[in-house]
């Protein structure tokens, strides 16, 4: 490792498996912002710094538009993190991405209306000025290929880019929705990448997802999204469901714990670089 690298992972619906780190430790933090949505587990996956954070909590029961995203990515950055490796659960708006599918997002439509999206609000000693933070490539484009090598070394049938649209929630779209989202060229559609994306970029985060395919949201004809249907992909346990896939959330651990390994054995050091020039710069801008 030529740089010290953290990776953080936010878990979303079905994968907050702690399991999957070595030596872990639980960790309280908190932030100017507020408590994270649980506490985080520090760890190691095949020896490289990891922390984990269950994006809903561990129980999940943090609804999408009450996650304190501004503490979450926070309480990662406080504990060195470098990278941030994210799973999502989502939607699918084209027929070619199936259920079970792999998606490693480069795009997002915001459609959010009551959530807090960047750090810099004028509310806090630490986050002084105005920052208008860049957009056009709001993923990390290193990131986002190491994710999509590693999905595809294990043959998993994955897109290497795709337009997500984030919704507010709790409810899932009306077809009017669904079919507009399509007309506006969206490919999959959840309730949490706005603004966790924009938060890690004002913190200069390497952050990148991987959003998983869980049903083809209510634009298809017969097809129409429930919880159940999503948690059966995704494995995540409720008492009503007979069947539970476990394969899916299973893959998607396979995925984020082979791209730590790849991302540890790589340097970053000019990439996080580059992220803090441009942050500083408009920095100084707004305090001129
Ligand atoms: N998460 C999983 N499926 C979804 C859908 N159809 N809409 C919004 N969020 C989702």
């Amino acid at each position: 490792m030529s740089f010290n690298i953290k990776i953080g992972i936010i878990g979303g619906s079905g994968l907050s498996n702690p399991e999957i780190l070595t030596d872990a430790k639980e960790v309280s933090v908190t932030t100017v912002f507020g408590p994270p949505s649980d506490t985080l587990l520090e760890g190691k996956i095949e020896g490289v710094p990891c922390v984990l954070l269950p994006r809903h909590g561990r129980n999940h029961s943090i609804f999408p538009s009450a996650v304190n995203f501004r503490a979450n990515l926070l309480a990662l950055k406080q504990l060195g993190c470098t990278h941030v490796l994210v799973s999502t659960a989502c939607g699918s708006l084209r027929e070619e991405i199936e259920p079970g599918d792999f998606v490693i997002i480069d795009q997002f439509i915001d459609r959010t209306t009551k959530r807090a999206s960047t750090f810099y609000d004028g509310s806090r000693e630490e986050f002084k000025g105005i920052l208008h933070v860049p957009m056009d490539t709001p993923f990390c484009t290193r990131t986002r290929d190491i994710l999509k090598d590693a999905s595809l070394s294990f043959n998993y049938k994955t897109h290497s880019k795709g337009t997500i649209v984030t919704i507010e929630g709790p409810r899932f779209s009306s077809k009017a929705e669904s079919y507009m989202f399509r007309s506006w060229g969206g490919d999959v559609i959840n309730m949490t990448t706005v603004p966790e994306v924009i938060l890690a970029r004002e913190l200069s985060l390497c952050y990148a997802a991987i959003a998983m395919a869980t049903d083809y949201d209510c634009w298809k004809e017969g097809d129409v999204v429930n919880v159940e249907r999503v948690f059966a992909i995704m494995n995540f346990k409720r008492r009503t469901l007979i069947f539970i896939d476990r394969s899916n959330s299973e893959k998607a651990v396979n995925v984020l714990k082979k791209a730590v390994v790849e991302i540890s054995k790589q340097d970053w050091k000019e990439t996080l670089e580059k992220m803090k020039v441009i942050h500083y710069n408009l920095q100084r801008e707004t305090l001129e």
